[in-house]
């Protein structure tokens, strides 16, 4: 990186400390969700074959992970390979396994060093055996970590987690260990590969796309939602640090009133 472009990164990511400093800590959302997307557009904009993008969108990763880090955020969550993602060609899903295992090989050392819980969600049986057995590695070797979370989303489809789920659930009431009528939302939220994880408070897409791509359908039923048209491999912590401000002006109502607002009510029904 050219001198002039690091010092400018510098400086924005200064800015972005400073702002994020400003919102109290139980103001900012406790776990980010982020559909990582654009990585293809982006290479194709700069003339370059898609591989590249997803090459570049690791780099992404790492510093988006280093600010959750810095923003004081407990989970971070990545839509890395989603199960519809197998329908690419299929040189590109070679290249996306290959710098899949780079990556867990790669930045072990420093997922350790920087003492985060590594959560995979997806199904494993359905990657190549080498990308298995980094992942248990990185899950081994993170082992005693117990800093930030970092839920790596790979193989995963939404609908898939909840139909085993359901499955999970159906085996124990046909064993007679528990009754249909004991099954409730903690039931369900406990029996998904996210058990013990927070919702996603904030759900951020690059690219501009407005949809979800079967990410977390249960989990993020009262996520913030925040759209940037910018493509994953231009995201950065100034960004990230527009959409935590602007999540800490959201008002969350999960279906109520604003407080304020429910005050009068409450005071015109007295
Ligand atoms: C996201 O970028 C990465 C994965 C889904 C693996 P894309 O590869 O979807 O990039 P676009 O959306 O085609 O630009
Ligand atoms: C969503 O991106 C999946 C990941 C980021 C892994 P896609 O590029 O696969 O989504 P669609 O096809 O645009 O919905
Ligand atoms: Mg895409």
């Amino acid at each position: 990186m050219a001198e002039q472009d690091t010092k400018a990164k510098e400086q924005a990511n200064k800015q972005a400390d400073a702002s994020v400093a400003k919102i109290p800590l139980g103001q900012r959302p406790k776990h980010i969700a982020v559909i990582m997307d654009g990585n293809g557009r982006w290479a194709q904009q700069q003339g370059l074959e898609r591989i590249e993008g997803h090459v570049r969108g690791v780099e992404t990763v790492r510093d988006i992970m280093n600010a959750c880090n810095d923003f004081g955020i407990s989970v971070l969550s990545l839509y890395c390979f989603s199960s519809e993602n197998w329908k690419r060609p299929e040189p590109e899903l070679e290249f996306l396994m290959s710098l899949l295992t780079r990556y867990l090989i790669g930045e072990r050392e420093t997922l350790v060093k920087n003492n985060l819980r590594v959560r995979i969600i997806g199904r494993r049986d359905g990657l190549p055996e080498k990308v298995q057995q980094e992942i248990e590695e990185t899950i081994q070797a993170c082992e005693e970590c117990d800093g930030m979370t970092l839920c790596l989303a790979i193989n995963y489809g939404s609908r898939r987690e909840i139909v085993d789920s359901i499955q999970d659930i159906a085996q124990r009431v046909k064993v007679g260990v528990m009754d249909p009528s004991d099954i409730n939302e903690t039931t369900v939220s406990d029996s998904l590969q996210t058990a013990g994880l927070p919702d996603p408070d904030l759900l951020i897409r690059t690219s501009g796309e407005l949809r979800i791509s079967n990410f977390l359908l249960w989990q993020i039923s009262y996520a913030e939602i925040w759209v940037t048209s910018t493509l994953w491999p231009a995201f950065n912590k100034a960004k990230l640090a527009e959409a935590i401000c602007d999540f800490s002006r959201r008002k969350r109502r999960f279906g109520g009133l604003d407080p304020r607002k429910a005050n009068v009510a409450e005071e015109n029904r007295s």
